[in-house]
């Protein structure tokens, strides 16, 4: 199966002119970097494969990855995953659509594995929120979306399933203003209820989109435009409902406004059924139209790093022993500036050493292909990468170095030991790549020693990944003992000791330094936060 057509992936622009900075700035002036971020089962898989059947990069719907025995499950490429049924691993899907280059960076669906999303959210430039029409914001769409909101990623909502029965579509818009605070600005509206879809009203035009389904949304659902007279003839008070709750809205200052969505105090909304493939292709158009272009990045000391600069771009994922047909080691890094090609010699800004970059691939699932080229937005894998952590910069010609991508809180630690003696190297060498992974946090004290680190997670299910990938991986089983901690805090050096005298709390450090103060509960939290002067405890992001 074709997944991509990346020859086809409109590059107007190959090699030559695309060294200076007018072109880069052209480049990167129509590419799009998103997410996808949603609670488990909101159909963000299915919206993934649909958005690449749009582009008309995969023929038919279900070849990019599923769960279960959908067929061709590209991206879960570790048997856990197959195991397990999900995916846990990330990939990048680049197409080109409607003259731009589309990069849909794609997220774990399990929320265990919630700190690969997090870091990959450094790394894009729009999210794109799914919503279960049924259920409304869920808890793992709400932590998401605040992870957004932190890092001031603008946020396009699509409300999903609306070919089933669920919430009302202002009870939703309610949901977004009172729960997440997100002002919502519908760009349609659906016209019938959650469960009777017809279609939408185009809220720009007043035009009646509708959609007529295609066996099992296999292919592009059929849509045909008409205007509201019409729509209104073959409805009656379908259509004039809709109109009705729409103008309620925008009367009420729900209008469409450019600035609050880029400020991400606002969002504009879509209402869709990603598995009878409606609109989907509204929410390529709306990323086209709407959604940010690479920007100047700023560096670690504040100071902007303009698209069309000499090539830089920093590692936010790393990930190893994807494929057993491709056991290495890949650093996926997000293109900030300038016109990066294969074989480029670029400086690790954290070593100042050269890195080439001889075998630069774009990866999706399974399926790999060398790039040859890259502009801001665009991602690239660096193969055998070793030397690369999540964070790092990398850059040409100008020195420069990005903020490395805030780690956080875990919320599950356990020692681990090698479980069979004199693999103490092996056990060494891959505790240390597990953490600079990102798999696992990996935590050290003194009193615990080398042999007994401590890895911490934000969701259970990375034990998994790294217990696993111990054994297979780096030939040293390990043995976890679960430790009862549930809260994490940066800790101040004076309060250490204090912290280290009680029970149900000890400090932690982390491989960058940071000391952790680590507690089973709130009310050891608390009572030890009553004997350390103010202030003592920060919290860490996330
Ligand atoms: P996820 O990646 O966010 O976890 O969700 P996924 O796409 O796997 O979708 C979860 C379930 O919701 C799937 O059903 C999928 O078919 C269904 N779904 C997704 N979008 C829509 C939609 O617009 N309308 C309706 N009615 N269903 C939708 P499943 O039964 O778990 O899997 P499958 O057997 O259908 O593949």
């Amino acid at each position: 199966i074709a997944l991509h057509d990346r020859e086809t992936a409109d590059r107007r622009d190959p090699g030559g002119a695309g060294h200076h900075g007018g072109a880069v700035a052209q480049e990167a002036a129509r590419r799009r970097t998103f997410a996808v971020i949603s609670h488990p089962d909101a159909g963000k898989s299915t919206l993934t494969e649909a958005l690449a059947l749009h582009a008309h990069a995969i023929g038919e719907a279900g070849a990019v990855h599923g769960k279960g025995n959908r067929r061709g499950v590209v991206s879960d490429w570790m048997e856990m995953e197959k195991d397990r049924g999900i995916s846990i691993t990330s990939a990048v899907l680049q197409f080109a659509y409607d003259g731009t280059v589309v990069n849909l960076l794609d997220t774990p669906g399990h929320a265990d594995f919630s700190e690969d999303t997090y870091r990959v959210l450094a790394a894009v430039d729009a999210a794109v929120m799914l919503v279960d029409a049924a259920k409304g914001i869920e808890p793992q769409t709400f932590k998401l979306f605040e992870v957004c909101r932190a890092r001031g990623v603008p946020v396009i909502t699509v409300v999903n399933k609306w070919d089933r029965p669920g919430l009302d579509a202002l009870a939703i818009m309610d949901e977004l203003t009172t729960r997440i605070d997100l002002h919502p600005m519908p760009l349609t509206w659906p016209v019938g209820v959650a469960g009777d879809f017809h279609g939408v009203l185009d809220c720009a035009t007043g035009e009646f989109v509708q959609f007529t389904r295609t066996p099992g949304g296999a292919t592009e659902a059929i849509t045909t435009r008409m205007s509201g007279d019409e729509a209104e003839q073959l409805l009656g008070s379908t259509w004039t409902d809709a109109v009705e709750e729409y103008d309620l809205l925008r009367s009420s200052g729900h209008a469409y406004d450019h600035e609050l969505f880029l400020s991400g105090a606002a969002s504009p909304v879509l209402f869709g059924s990603a598995v009878l493939n409606f609109g989907v292709r509204q929410l390529l158009d709306t990323l086209v139209a709407l959604a940010p272009a690479p920007g100047a990045r700023p560096d670690r000391s504040g100071a902007p790093r303009d698209v069309s600069a000499p090539f830089s771009g920093f590692v936010f994922k790393i990930q190893a022993g994807m494929d057993r047909a491709h056991r290495d080691r890949l650093a996926f890094v997000r293109v900030c500036s300038g016109h990066f090609t294969r074989g480029m010699v670029v400086t690790h800004a954290d070593t100042g050493r050269p890195f080439t970059t001889k075998y630069a691939q774009s990866v999706f699932g399974r399926d790999r292909s060398t790039v040859d080229e890259a502009f801001p937005g665009d991602v690239i894998g660096l193969v055998n990468a070793n030397a690369l952590r999540v964070g790092d910069t990398l850059y040409a010609d100008e020195k420069v170095a990005f903020p490395r991508i805030p780690l956080f809180a875990p919320e599950h630690f356990a020692v681990a030991r090698a479980a069979v003696t004199g693999k103490q190297k092996q056990f060494r060498r891959g505790i240390e790549q597990l953490g600079e992974e990102g798999v696992v946090q990996v935590l050290h004290s003194d009193r615990r020693g080398a042999q007994a680190p401590v890895l911490a997670a934000v969701g259970p299910m990375q034990f998994d990944v790294a217990q696993h990938r111990m054994e297979h991986e780096f030939g040293s089983a390990i043995r976890l003992e679960p430790l009862g901690y549930s809260i994490a805090r940066a800790v101040a050096a004076e309060a250490i000791p204090i912290v280290n005298s009680r029970s149900g709390a000890e400090v932690l450090t982390r491989e960058d330094g940071l000391d952790v103060a680590v507690f089973a509960d709130k009310w050891r939290l608390a009572s030890v936060e009553r004997d350390v002067p103010a202030g003592s405890f920060i919290p860490i992001f996330g």
